[in-house]
């Protein structure tokens, strides 16, 4: 995760960088996993999606974060309880290319930090892990995901461990001070070689969100590309996942020239998306127009999330269009993060992370109804294998992150009850009951929305409004000949109801996003 001190270098970047996002997605079973056109696949060619968290383990004491909290397979169970089928296990470069780490154990590397009181506790929760060498622990951590049947994607987060990421830490590009890309590649394939053969280990992010006044596009193609032989090399089951420039914001490079490496399905692009590294409006817009160019390879969104007090506006409102665009392009994900509260972080002990789901004990939900509301985005919408119905389209609430479900009222409802509609060149948002078709049909202003089968009048026809596209618009007649414009929306009981269109001026201050539905394109059931 980028430092807060970025943030505005991130506004500025994204304001002039064009950031190209290639569409994805991938979810949960048997390694070893490959990709095929845009999906993350298991052997059968079946698609998985990753719907990943992310669990630090690469500040100062590169232990994984929280096992003094809570024991691992409590932690492991949590995980898996909360609907993820992933984790994204971060690591520093130095657990395996530097000696004084080599031999240094949990105990110790705590006891060197002053976290005294971190013994204590992680000795009473995980007894069998703290006299470890660190490299152990964290193969004890892998291997207790494993035991929940959790994929691990490993990433090298940065070189010497410690928070990141920042512009001059010297850790961003080739060639910075902790950047030697000859160690790099020993430590990358070392990691390969210790976890190949271990099943749930599918992927290796290669280096977290190059950065810094030293990163080019010919030094990424130069040394990208011999990270990637390297770790397929020592381990050819993983996937082989590549980071863009620019704190993971941008792979607009990629348009103009392919990666070009000796083996196949293997290779997955990852991008970052957080409410402090761009405005909504330019990510949706170039989000969709790179995933219109089809690049042909799978992007795992491997870091986005928000401050889950809600108490930030700026990143409530990101969340909605990060919501509707994870839904819409089914993209492959890891959240930012399980982590409840850190060791020690920026030499603050104990400090809590307000991006984490879970509590500071790790033994709660930070924020339940976040929880609920990413769930619908942990099963593939769409890809290989994603069957059971025909094609056709969910009606997904970004707000709530359910679905327009149930006839007669409609209402919200998790998306894996929901109605199945399509939307014809007609403008007509059609369903079909019993083999018959019916349409959605607009009601007087604060009325339930209906389904009927009179689809040619005007208060069937519904058009996509608004900068975000996002308002689904009808006309319904008030008064004799007279009719005015409404949107849908969703009513104090869940139903869905037409109301007038919401913010649909310039004003900055007016939320809209009751009002926002996305149609998905699906092939659930
Ligand atoms: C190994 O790590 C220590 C502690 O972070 C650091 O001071 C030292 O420079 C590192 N050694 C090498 C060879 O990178
Ligand atoms: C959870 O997040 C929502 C906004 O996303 C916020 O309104 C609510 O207060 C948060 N709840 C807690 C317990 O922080
Ligand atoms: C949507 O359209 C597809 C293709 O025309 C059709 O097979 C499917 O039955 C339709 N689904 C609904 C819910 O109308
Ligand atoms: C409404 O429009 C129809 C057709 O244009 C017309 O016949 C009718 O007289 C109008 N009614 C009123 C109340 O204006
Ligand atoms: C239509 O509605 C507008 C605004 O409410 C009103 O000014 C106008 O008189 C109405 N016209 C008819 C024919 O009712």
């Amino acid at each position: 995760m980028a430092s807060f001190s970025l943030f505005l270098f991130f506004t500025f970047m994204t304001t002039t960088t064009a950031l190209l996002v290639l569409a994805r997605g991938g979810a949960a079973s048997a390694a070893p996993l490959y990709s095929d056109s845009r999906w993350v696949v298991n052997h059968g060619g079946q698609r998985v999606k990753l719907a990943c968290v992310n669990w630090v383990s690469h500040l100062d004491a590169v232990v994984a974060e929280g096992l003094s909290k809570q024991p691992l397979d409590v932690i492991s169970k949590r995980i898996k309880s909360m609907g993820f089928n992933c984790v994204r296990l971060t690591w520093p470069l130095y657990l395996v290319t530097n000696d004084s780490y080599a031999s240094l154990t949990v105990r110790n590397s705590f006891r060197r930090l002053g976290l005294v009181e971190s013994i204590a506790a992680f000795e009473a929760k995980n007894p069998h892990i703290i006299d470890l060498t660190l490299i152990k622990a964290f193969q004890a951590v892998v291997k207790g995901l494993g035991d929940e049947n959790l994929m691990v994607i490993l990433d090298n987060h940065l070189t010497r461990p410690g928070w990141c990421c920042g512009n001059t830490d010297g850790n961003g590009f080739f060639g910075d001070e902790f950047f030697d890309p000859n160690l790099w590649i020993e430590g990358l394939t070392k990691m390969a070689t210790i976890f190949r053969g271990v099943p749930n280990v599918v992927g290796m992010s290669l280096r977290n969100e190059l950065r810094g006044p030293k990163q080019n596009v010919p030094d990424w193609f130069r040394y990208m590309p011999k990270g990637a032989e390297a770790v397929h090399a020592a381990n050819p089951e993983v996937l082989v996942i590549l980071s863009g420039l620019s704190f993971d914001l941008d792979l607009s490079f990629l348009r103009n020239k392919q990666v070009s490496l000796t083996f196949k399905r293997k290779l997955v692009y990852e991008a970052h998306w957080y409410g402090f590294s761009s405005g909504q409006n330019w990510v949706t817009r170039n989000l969709n127009e790179a995933c219109g160019q089809g690049q042909g390879f799978p992007l795992f969104v491997s870091e986005f999330g928000m401050d889950l007090r809600g108490g930030n506006l700026n990143d409530v409102r990101y969340f909605h269009c990060l919501m509707a665009v994870a839904a819409e392009l089914d993209f492959d994900w890891a959240l930012w993060s399980l982590v409840g509260s850190y060791y020690i972080r920026e030499g603050l002990k104990g400090t809590s992370e307000v991006f984490g789901v879970l509590d500071e004990e790790w033994s709660r939900l930070r924020n339940g109804s976040f929880s609920r509301r990413i769930s619908a985005l942990q099963s593939p919408f769409r890809g290989p294998g994603v069957s059971g119905g025909s094609a056709h389209k969910v009606m997904f609430h970004p707000l709530t992150g359910l679905c327009v479900s149930g006839v007669g009222p409609l209402t919200l409802g998790s998306c894996s009850d929901s109605v199945g509609w399509n939307y014809t060149n007609q403008q007509i948002v059609s369903t079909k009951k019993d083999t018959k078709d019916l349409c959605l049909q607009a009601a007087e202003v604060g009325k339930e929305v209906r389904v009927g089968n009179q689809c040619l009048d005007a208060n069937s026809k519904w058009e996509m409004i608004s900068d975000s596209k996002m308002h689904i618009s009808s006309k319904v007649v008030i008064k004799d000949n007279n009719s005015t414009v409404v949107c849908l929306d969703v009513d104090s009981n869940n139903v869905v109801v037409t109301n007038a269109c919401k913010c649909l001026s310039t004003d900055p201050n007016c939320d809209p996003t009751s009002q926002w539905f996305k149609l998905v394109d699906t092939t659930r059931a």
